[in-house]
């Protein structure tokens, strides 16, 4: 059979386990030898116990599993090509020439290069006698096929990245959680989500938990935002509400393109409204734990679709990323979603908010 790797890159997310689950299966199913790459990039350049045979049973009761439990890490040696050679040499080693890589954009497009790559990587192998004319004929092909795997929902041309809902429904606990406090003392919280550049998170839990007010990092609050927020939070308390819920996005800023971190808008509520005042920083909790139900199917569905889009591939298949669109799983060129995404990042840095705003709702 052909030989298929799975490996998880990058920072995990909840939901990453159903969909190497997913790819083993799917892969031992339509005959293929179906390998783990442990720890990410660095274990496909280490190779040794690193790149292990899978079988339908390493995979039982890992779908209810948060994180990853073949391991990921960044690693800086894929990104020389030195390393990028050793790991070619460690997948001709075991036959393999599929790839299935489960991260976010820059794992992704190191796979792009690696395959773009492949064939060059393949001489300079025979060259120097690591491997075989016979191999080198054998493996020419690479073929690539990713998923994104992040709790951010950062990635342009899928509606959901795996662990996304997960997130979602711990950010939301810990907002009721606080919220039943926060309601006893009267006090005003603010909580600080992750989601790096992106203000996903942020918008959708502030909406959940019936938040008073967000930041987010595409669209920067007015200028005059402290006066705005206070007078907002004033309206609310004079309604009769006991508490004030304030999300900030931990990549928020300004017009200026200046943080607004939970910090600055605690004291400009303390300073302003003399209200008891607190911030509460969600950290990894929204990255760890089971998985919710979506996410566990996300990752099947589109687990199964990377191995069938493998298999169907032609040498002149161009890289895919499988994607979520509306209820269907799709495939889209790969590097075509990296660009787009990259070209958010870019608008956000060149302030152009709108065009940013725009490209995220393309997503
Ligand atoms: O991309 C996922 C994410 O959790 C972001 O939301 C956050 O900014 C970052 O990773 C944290 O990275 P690390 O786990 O390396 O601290």
């Amino acid at each position: 059979g052909k030989g298929l790797a799975v490996f998880t890159s990058g920072g995990d997310s909840q939901g990453m386990n159903a969909a190497v689950r997913a790819v083993v299966r799917m892969g031992i199913y339509l005959g293929c030898k179906v390998f783990f790459i442990k720890e990410g990039y660095q274990g496909m350049v280490d190779g040794g116990d690193n790149i292990v045979e899978a079988t339908w049973s390493s995979v039982s009761s890992i779908i209810h599993k948060g994180g990853t439990i073949i391991g990921s890490a960044r690693c800086q040696e894929f990104r020389e090509r030195s390393g990028r050679l050793k790991a070619a040499k460690n997948l001709v080693a075991r036959g393999i020439t599929n790839l299935v890589v489960i991260g976010g954009d820059g794992s992704l497009t190191g796979a792009n290069l690696f395959r773009s790559e492949w064939s060059s990587l393949l001489d300079e192998l025979v060259q120097s006698g690591q491997i075989t004319k016979e191999q080198q004929t054998k493996f020419a092909h690479l073929h690539i096929a990713g998923m994104v795997g992040s709790i951010d929902n950062d990635f342009c041309g899928t509606d959901m990245t795996i662990g996304t809902d997960s997130a979602l429904h711990r950010i939301t606990e810990a907002i009721d959680a606080i919220a039943s406090t926060a309601y006893s003392h009267q006090r005003t919280f603010i909580m600080e989500v992750m989601g790096r550049h992106c203000g996903y998170l942020a918008i959708v839990t502030a909406l959940t938990s019936e938040a008073d007010y967000v930041f987010v990092p595409e669209m920067p609050p007015p200028r005059d935002w402290p006066t705005k927020l206070c007078s907002k939070l004033e309206q609310e308390r004079s309604t009769g509400q006991r508490l004030n819920i304030i999300i900030v996005a931990e990549g928020a800023i300004d017009q200026d393109g200046e943080p607004i971190t939970a910090e600055k808008v605690r004291q400009v509520v303390v300073e302003n409204l003399q209200q008891d005042t607190r911030i509460t920083v969600l950290g990894h909790v929204q990255r760890g734990g089971n998985p919710s139900a979506f996410d566990r199917v996300l990752g099947c569905r589109m687990g199964a679709e990377a191995v069938m889009a493998l298999m169907e591939a032609t040498p002149e298949t161009e890289s895919c990323v499988v994607s979520l669109d509306g209820n269907q799983a799709v495939r889209l060129p790969l590097m075509e979603c990296v660009e787009k995404t990259k070209a958010v990042t870019k608008a956000m840095a060149s302030k152009d908010w709108e065009n940013a705003v725009q490209l995220r709702g393309k997503s």
